[in-house]
């Protein structure tokens, strides 16, 4: 009998058709946000699963299916998946990392970029037709991003491909915070120099946030740390909704505190703080950072690629490429 594995969320069909040549295949080509009883429902005798960030995985899930061997997640970020629980059951977690680093590092540029020089405040101007005096000195200053201080805050494979672009690209003074320093070569290779968190938000022009989520980084920017940026400062957050504060931001912006803000991922998404979305001097974008065809293309098939090895067929049966607890292969004991 042919496994069943279900795919959550409309992906690329001539991806998705890779797997119908070996597994019975549920998918959702609607789209359609299934909620957590639909979920499990549709889990129900199912070996292993695409699934997306929408998708809540956690120990109650896991215990209504208990066939589930793998949870292949596309995308870098996998906060929505408890893996201690999975990794108790034996269930294999994945990601794709890597193929959306370059992807998502040029959007967090975009974002920053477009703060700075109040790209989407002007464009709305000139759209509400409000742009009946050509040549005003001061009509839209914004502020620099080339020479200026880029702050990381997160230096994983996405906040050095930004230090890259900085440091090579546009000139900047490159200063970056994280759990533990890079070894001298990293930093060399892309321009950074390690400094504590409040050095970073003292110094830095442009505060990059690319710190993934958990219990530990939950509102690692709230309104203490804001007060404490420079009043031209931009921040951009093309991590996850949570580690800003978004109140806290918006209060902020709203105060001055920082200039502008560029922002790709929200506190309790698809829903966007009001507060945030009735400032000018804030970009605001539906968590698009790797979303160019060639990556979302690449993030499936690694996707599918995954599903396949842990179901133990494709190109390296039994070793997916990109395994969050691979501890779970190899049968090693949790560590203590
Ligand atoms: C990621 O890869 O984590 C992106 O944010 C998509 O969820």
């Amino acid at each position: 009998m042919r496994a069943s594995v279900l795919v959550t969320r409309a992906s690329f069909p001539d991806i998705v058709a890779r797997l119908r040549v070996h597994f019975d295949v549920t998918d959702n080509p609607d789209d359609t946000l299934w909620t957590q009883p639909e979920l499990i429902a549709r889990l129900q005798g199912k070996s292993a699963a695409l699934t997306a960030g929408s998708d809540r995985i956690d120990a109650t899930l896991l215990d209504a299916c208990p066939q589930l061997k793998a949870v292949c997640n596309i995308g870098v970020g996998y906060n929505n998946v408890d893996v201690e629980a999975c990794t108790a059951r034996g269930v294999l977690v994945t990601n794709t990392p890597d193929v959306l680093t370059d992807t998502t590092a040029d959007f967090g540029f975009a974002l920053m970029m477009a703060a700075a020089r109040r790209v989407t405040e002007s464009e709305r101007f000139l759209r509400r037709g409000e742009w009946t005096k050509t040549g005003r000195y001061d009509m839209f200053v914004g502020s620099d991003v080339h020479g200026s201080t880029l702050g990381i805050l997160g230096m994983g494979r996405i906040g050095q491909a930004i230090a890259r672009r900085g440091a090579l690209g546009f000139g900047m003074r490159v200063i970056y915070h994280n759990r533990s320093q890079l070894s001298p070569d990293i930093e060399a290779s892309c321009g950074a120099r390690y400094v504590d968190k409040d050095t970073l938000l003292l110094e830095a022009d442009h505060l990059v946030i690319v710190v993934p989520y958990s219990a530990s980084s939950h509102h690692a920017i709230g309104l203490q740390e804001l007060r404490k940026m420079k009043s031209s400062a931009t921040l951009t957050n093309i991590a996850r909704g949570g580690v800003v504060d978004d109140a806290a931001l918006a209060e902020a912006l709203a105060e001055g505190s920082i200039a502008a803000a560029g922002l790709d991922v929200f506190e309790g998404e698809p829903a966007v703080n009001p507060a945030l979305l009735a400032l000018s001097n804030v970009v605001l974008t539906p968590h698009i950072g790797s979303a160019s065809v060639s990556t979302r293309r690449a993030m499936a098939s690694l996707c599918v690629d995954n599903l396949l090895a842990a179901l133990g067929l494709g190109a390296t049966p039994g070793k997916p490429p990109t395994p969050v607890n691979p501890r779970v292969l190899t049968g090693a004991p949790a560590a203590v």
